[in-house]
């Protein structure tokens, strides 16, 4: 495991092992069939490209009315509890005892990207934002707390562990592409990203 430090995201690379990759992948699994990817759509009314569920209490969704965390899947059912396997992740590289309350699970298939951009509709920006990456490669691109400016990139591997905190917690930050078939781990092939917050 190596540590990279850059614009204050400390980015773990090869943080998990391929058999804690294959045991997230496998606990994902029934999440996915109980609270199934949706495509949000910006409040401009653009649609995504990336597909999105959450875990836990809370999760995030897009739509006309804009960003926000609620309590129910767009179809109404409740998001199904954070797996173990992933708060202990969380637990692992944060070392707080608080823990989150949302996991966002981005699935990025073919040609999909992610914008820059903030984590900013959480109530705290004291508690660090942790991201998981799963299967294929992804550039990912980090900017500055305010939106331009110069960047700096790095590519992210199944297994990498992203901590953003204390003066980068608000730091701009996104997925140019992903190189798809990078890696086996997902059957389909793509890319999933879990993004552990405290939201409430
Ligand atoms: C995000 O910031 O929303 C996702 C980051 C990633 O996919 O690595
Ligand atoms: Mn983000």
């Amino acid at each position: 495991m190596t540590r990279l430090l850059l614009r204050g995201f400390d980015i773990r690379k090869g943080h998990l092992n391929l058999a804690r990759q294959t045991a997230l992948v496998d606990v994902l699994r029934p999440i996915l069939k109980s609270a199934p990817l949706f495509r949000p759509t910006t409040s401009t009314g653009k649609q995504m490209s990336v597909r999105m569920t959450s875990a836990g209490a809370l999760g995030w969704v897009s739509d006309k009315s804009g960003y926000r965390y609620q309590a129910q899947h767009p179809k109404g059912m409740e998001w199904p509890d954070i797996p173990q396997d992933i708060l202990t992740v969380w637990q692992d590289v944060t070392g707080v005892e608080k823990l989150p309350d949302c996991c966002l699970i981005n699935y990025y298939g073919e040609g999909t990207r992610m914008g820059m951009h903030q984590d900013k509709d959480e109530a705290d920006f004291s508690w660090p934002v942790v991201s998981i990456s799963l299967g294929d490669d992804a550039l990912f691109r980090i900017g500055n707390t305010t939106r331009g400016g110069k960047t700096e990139s790095v590519w992210l591997n199944s297994g990498d562990v992203v901590v953003m905190g204390g003066p980068a917690r608000l730091t701009y930050h996104g997925i140019d592409r992903i190189r798809f078939n990078s890696s086996r781990l997902l059957p389909k092939g793509g890319r999933i990203n879990l993004t552990l917050r405290v939201a409430s």
